[in-house]
């Protein structure tokens, strides 16, 4: 079987062996329902807060300011949802480079008759801060809910999180952050950054899927998000994913425990993929402030439109390599990403999102630079 190389980290990430050995004993011998009051129950039970705490110390916060979903989508759906319903948003401001879990809502909200206001983009892809403060003192008929993300998971680029709170805080808005990209890649401290809601997913770092965390502060009080049992402290009813919320905090320790390291060998990853880019296939550029305030994991490169490179992701595939495009798409061919299309109006230039993980190496490089130059016929 050909040998695949998987450079698309920033969609999902494989299960760490030693997530899946603590996971385990969850899916097997202690398989009680954590709400049941007898020995299983309660040794379920601790599992779950055990995790909590875990996932709380390493974030700055309590245990209770921590609730288990079912990833980040869910989590953004809820602090959005819950900004307007519980706490009297009738003003959102985001960006047309969030995540379809963001914008999608944004959307949803705008048919319901919500403002929705978004931030000017600057072509480096970082958010123009002094749109977000005009946009801010523009609304003066009730609170507004500013939702932008920590990290874009297309180009990488970074959101000044504290600088972004504190402007919030002077204007007494609510902060949702989607930190599904920064979770389990740098050190947070939720508790200084002056977030009310931050988000989190376990399979962007080595954890299981479908399991997440909304950070709630202890600023704001919010409405349950599922009705039904009392889990979660009833803010979210039904049993619950006690594997994956052991798998996320087992992965979340892991990825604290040997951070420094593996950001320093990931970014050389990435400062080696872009120099070969640069050195070996003509005319590539980049997307976003790639080399500055940047994620280590994200180099997102830019080919010229030429009859070769416009199936460039489908040519990828069949040689073994998984990249993404910006948004997927089942063809195969890169259709247009909303991002790209935001900071590169009009350009037709074809997108390719390299996303690496600590198990990645140079030699993986070497050969997807090969197969480009072959796909792309400069060899
Ligand atoms: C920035 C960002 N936000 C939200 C999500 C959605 O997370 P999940 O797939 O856990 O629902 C993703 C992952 O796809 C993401 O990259």
């Amino acid at each position: 079987m050909m040998q695949r190389i998987y450079f698309d980290n920033a969609a999902t990430t494989a299960l760490d062996p030693k997530v899946l050995e603590e996971m385990l004993p969850f899916l097997t011998e202690k398989f009680g329902n954590p709400s049941s009051i007898y020995s299983y129950g309660r040794e379920s039970k601790m599992g779950i807060e055990a995790a909590r705490k875990t996932v709380a110390k390493i974030l700055h916060t309590k245990p209770g300011n921590i609730f288990f979903t079912s990833g980040g989508t869910e989590s953004s759906n809820t602090a959005i949802r819950a900004a307007i319903r519980d706490l009297g948003c009738n003003h959102i401001i985001t960006s047309p480079i969030e995540h379809h879990a963001t914008l999608h809502c944004a959307e949803y909200w705008a048919d319901q008759g919500l403002k929705v206001s978004y931030v000017t983009i600057l072509p480096n892809g970082h958010v123009d801060l002094e749109s977000l403060k005009a946009l801010l003192a523009g609304h003066t008929e009730g609170k507004t809910l500013v939702t932008l993300m920590h990290a874009n998971n297309e180009i990488g680029n970074l959101l000044p999180i504290k600088e972004v709170g504190e402007i919030c805080k002077a204007y007494d808005a609510i902060f949702h952050c989607d930190t599904v990209q920064t979770v389990g890649h740098y050190p947070l401290d939720f508790t200084d950054l002056n977030v009310h809601f931050a988000t989190g997913a376990g399979h962007k770092f080595h954890g299981p899927k479908g399991v997440g965390i909304l950070y709630i502060s202890d600023e704001v009080s919010i409405k349950p998000m599922l009705n039904g049992g009392g889990q979660e402290r009833n803010m979210r009813a039904g049993t619950e994913n006690l594997y994956g919320i052991v798998g996320f905090a087992k992965a979340l320790q892991m990825a604290t425990d040997t951070y420094e390291e593996d950001a320093a060998y990931i970014e050389s990853l990435k400062q080696y993929m872009a120099t070969q880019l640069q050195e070996q296939i003509k005319e590539v550029s980049f997307n976003g402030d790639w080399n500055g305030d940047s994620l280590y994991t994200v180099l997102n490169a830019s080919f010229p439109n030429t009859e070769k490179s416009e199936m460039l992701l489908m040519s990828l595939d069949m040689a073994g390599v998984c990249v993404s495009g910006g948004s997927a798409c089942s063809s195969g061919a890169s259709v247009g990403s909303h991002v790209i299309s935001c900071i590169a109006p009009g350009s037709n230039r074809v997108p390719v999102r390299f996303s690496f993980c600590k198990h990645n190496s140079k030699a993986e490089i070497d050969t997807v630079i090969a197969k480009l130059k072959e796909i792309l016929a400069q060899a």
